[in-house]
């Protein structure tokens, strides 16, 4: 869960190293480094705890020359705290090799144990440095950088992605990934390494995903690819869909607010293409051919965090359009509980980064027992869709701040078209719900602005509830997993004490929460569409209120019946059952956002967090 860029070329490369961390940064934030091939041949590095922005102030102290081979690194801990020392590049071979890491190295102690019998001295607590050591070693013995890397890494157990120089070899970066992610991107007389291709995206659109056990060597003309034994390895190329400014932050107080606002646009991108004469047609799950899936007769969503959410908000409209029993369960989970798993089984993966270890690992498994793997996903060639059988990309755009906004509404999109795609292929869904449902899509943009367009009333109310300790989200059918993901916003940034309750649970023990001004935000389903619902959320409304809680109301707009109980009412526009959560978690979004101002706290990047989780 670290960012890692290497750079090869002619141009500015400290520039072009921290041009690429600062859009990498959402991946780990705790410390942040370079090392670069300098002036005198020599290496030179800088690195600080902290933010990028205190490496930045560390460069205008103490800047550095360099000669056109550089890499760059921001890390989030895992071995040794965030300290100067454990921040990466590590050197190796006396100061002649730099090397970062993602990822973590799980035999590092008996590596380590070998490097201190052999009088190796390491200055740090970190796996990163044994790696470094143990190449530079290898370098000292073989003379030969390549050559040493792959001996190093094949002895590596673990998840890595690594990047290294040696000043002997200017001009060059070698690169190995094993189970975390690594792009390279093709420049005009330059090339990049990186986490991902925000790293290279204002120089190149030009990439190419390197396969799983694949080593990367770039100089500025070449690009070399091979396996760990030095094989030569075929890639291709693709061209990135998104430019330099998706990746910026455009005017917006931070990229939350500006994900927050792009939401109609990812909605609406995700659907793009996908209905053809009315009727919803995924060309990726029509290429697993029509009778497999309609053989398919149970479907596990596997996600972890806000992903999971969605995967939960997803599940019942599958379940009502396909009629196919949806489960959802945590992708940590999955594998331990040794799931029944057939050929008939369909699994959906949910995740924005397509690199959550966590969920990649149950994807594994599930793809050894045979079962159909179906991707879905926000970024291009990231390493979940190219191992499922079929990819449903959601065009959500990039998303950086590490509290998911749009990726989530894209997600529940995506699945929601899976489920009409599913449900046409099998001669569930009746024409009309299928017509309603592609009419409820078109309409969905022009209502979710309307949803963000609550947020100066959200504003308001988190001004005067900035110092609340605990806040409570109630919701019923879809609105329970709004719920769940509004009180998980609350907590990753704004760091407040926050649950999610099914409505018809309060009864069952967390009524007993409910104190004097306790605030409890109700997601009310629609009187019209969901008249049973409704009444039963306006009695556990009526229930909390007598008992002293402070209720803001998420009401469709002409919902008069819980005026009476409700001290705040937000209200948005019409939309069927199932289509209320895509407008539902707007305001809740908000919610967190600005108490997170509030409180003066950094909104894109919270404590002890990381966007993209890739350990396990
Ligand atoms: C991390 C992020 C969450 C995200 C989760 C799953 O915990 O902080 O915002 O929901 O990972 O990420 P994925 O990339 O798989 O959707």
């Amino acid at each position: 869960m670290c960012g890692i860029v290497g750079y090869v070329g002619p141009n500015d490369t400290v520039e072009a190293l921290l041009n690429g961390l600062r859009r990498l940064e959402y991946r780990g934030y705790d410390s942040a480094g370079i090392a670069v091939v300098d002036e005198t041949g020599g290496i030179s590095v800088r690195k600080r705890s902290g933010k990028l922005a205190r490496l930045e102030e560390l460069l205008a102290e103490n800047p550095v020359s360099a000669t056109g081979t550089g890499i760059g690194h921001t890390r989030w801990a895992t071995h040794g705290g965030p300290t100067d020392v454990n921040a990466h590049p590590h050197l190796g071979d006396d100061g002649k090799l730099a090397l970062i890491h993602n990822g973590i190295v799980e035999n590092f102690a008996e590596l380590r144990a070998e490097l201190e019998a052999d009088g190796v001295e390491l200055v740090s607590e970190t796996d990163t440095e044994v790696v470094a050591k143990l190449v530079g070693r290898e370098v000292a013995e073989t003379g030969d950088l390549e050559t040493a890397f792959r001996n190093v890494v094949k002895r590596l157990h673990g998840t890595f992605t690594l990047l290294a120089m040696h000043r002997d070899e200017p001009g060059k970066v070698v690169s190995a990934r094993h189970h975390s992610p690594l792009v390279v991107g093709l420049g005009d007389g330059e090339n990049f390494l990186g986490s991902d291709v925000a790293a290279f995206v204002s120089a190149t659109r030009r990439a190419v995903a390197v396969d799983e056990d694949n080593i990367a060597v770039i100089t500025p003309e070449e690009v070399r690819i091979t396996d760990f034994d030095g094989n030569p390895v075929e890639y291709s190329e693709f061209e990135v869909e998104w430019d330099a400014d998706a990746a910026d932050k455009g005017g917006w107080s931070s990229f939350m607010a500006k994900e927050i606002n792009e939401q109609p646009e990812a909605v609406e991108n995700t659907v793009r293409g996908r209905v053809v004469d009315g009727l919803v047609d995924i060309p990726e799950l029509s290429a697993l051919g029509d009778d497999r899936l309609r053989e398919i007769d149970r479907i596990i969503i596997i996600a972890c965090g806000t992903a999971s959410y969605a995967g939960q908000v997803g599940s019942y409209a599958i379940e009502q359009w396909a009629r196919i029993p949806v489960e959802v369960q945590l992708s940590h989970e999955f594998r331990y509980r040794d799931p029944v798993l057939s050929d008939r089984t369909m699994v959906i993966s949910v995740s924005q980064s397509g690199e959550t270890m966590d969920t990649l690992m149950a994807v594994k498994y599930a793809i050894e027992r045979g079962v159909t793997t179906v991707s879905v996903c926000n970024t291009q060639s990231a390493t979940i869709p190219r191992e499922s059988d079929a990819a449903v990309y959601t065009h959500a755009g990039p998303e950086v701040a590490v509290a998911s906004t749009k990726a989530f509404t894209a997600q529940i999109t995506a699945l929601y078209l899976i489920g009409l795609h599913l449900g046409r292929v099998r001669g569930t869904l009746s024409a009309e719900a299928s017509a309603e449902a592609v009419q409820q899509f078109a309409e969905l943009p022009e209502k979710m602005r309307e949803a963000v367009a609550t947020h100066e009333q959200i504003a308001q109310l988190a001004h005067w509830m900035a110092d609340t300790r605990s806040v409570l989200f109630l919701g019923r059918h879809v609105g329970y997993p709004i719920a769940l993901e509004g009180a998980l916003k609350l907590k990753e940034i704004a760091y407040i004490h926050a649950e999610g309750f099914a409505a018809g649970e309060l009864k069952h023990g967390p009524i007993a929460l409910i104190d004097h001004g306790q605030p409890v935000f109700v997601l009310v389903p629609s009187p019209r569409t969901a008249p049973l619902m409704h009444s039963k959320v306006v009695s556990n409304i009526q229930e909390i209120r007598a008992r002293g809680a402070r209720v803001i109301a998420i009401v469709e707009v002409g919902d008069t019946a819980v005026l009476p109980y409700a001290d705040d009412v937000i209200r948005l526009p019409l939309a069927d059952a199932l289509f209320e959560p895509l407008l539902e978690v707007v305001p809740l979004q908000w919610f967190a956002l600005e108490l997170s101002t509030a409180k003066g706290l950094d909104v894109d990047q919270p404590r002890n967090l990381a966007k993209s989780v890739t350990v396990e």
